[in-house]
């Protein structure tokens, strides 16, 4: 078993300041000029689009966003697809950053786990689709 908990703590800080960044001037400027993006990586509308395609998600159904960051492509997804978000990434920061759009986004109450993908209790079948956008665990 390879231990990489040094390295994974790493990984865990340098989002966290990553995210303290958006809440600078500069942040602040880019989120109002990308019409108040929450994305923190590369995945565009399109290919979103494609994955929405892809997992046929209903309404109802539940989604669950691995390393979500800000809300992002979980909460679009969910938006267009009716499906019950759960939002999971490590840093705090980036859950709080992303609680407000995403209740504004979306009718249902979203569920933000802070938690590492790599260690969750979940059995098969618990969630009809996961999403994994720009994240390597
Ligand atoms: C480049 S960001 C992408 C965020 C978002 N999916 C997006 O596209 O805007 C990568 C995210 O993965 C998260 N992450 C990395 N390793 C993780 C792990 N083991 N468990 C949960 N989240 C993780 C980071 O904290 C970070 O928020």
């Amino acid at each position: 078993m390879i231990d990489d908990s040094s390295h994974h703590c790493a990984t865990t800080r340098s989002f966290e300041e990553k995210y303290l960044r958006f809440r600078t001037a500069v942040g602040t400027t880019f989120r109002d000029e990308t019409g108040g993006s929450t994305a923190n990586g590369w995945t565009t509308v399109e290919q979103v689009e494609w994955l929405v395609s892809v997992l046929g998600l209903e309404s109802g159904d539940r989604l669950l966003d691995l390393g979500a960051g800000r809300g992002w492509p979980g909460g679009l997804m969910a938006q267009r697809t009716g499906a019950q978000l759960v939002s999971i990434d490590v840093p705090l920061e980036a859950l709080r950053q992303g609680r407000r759009g995403l209740s504004e986004q979306l009718e249902r109450p979203v569920l933000q786990v802070c938690a590492d993908g790599r260690m969750l209790p979940i059995g098969d079948g618990h969630f009809s689709g996961v999403c994994h956008a720009d994240v390597m665990c």
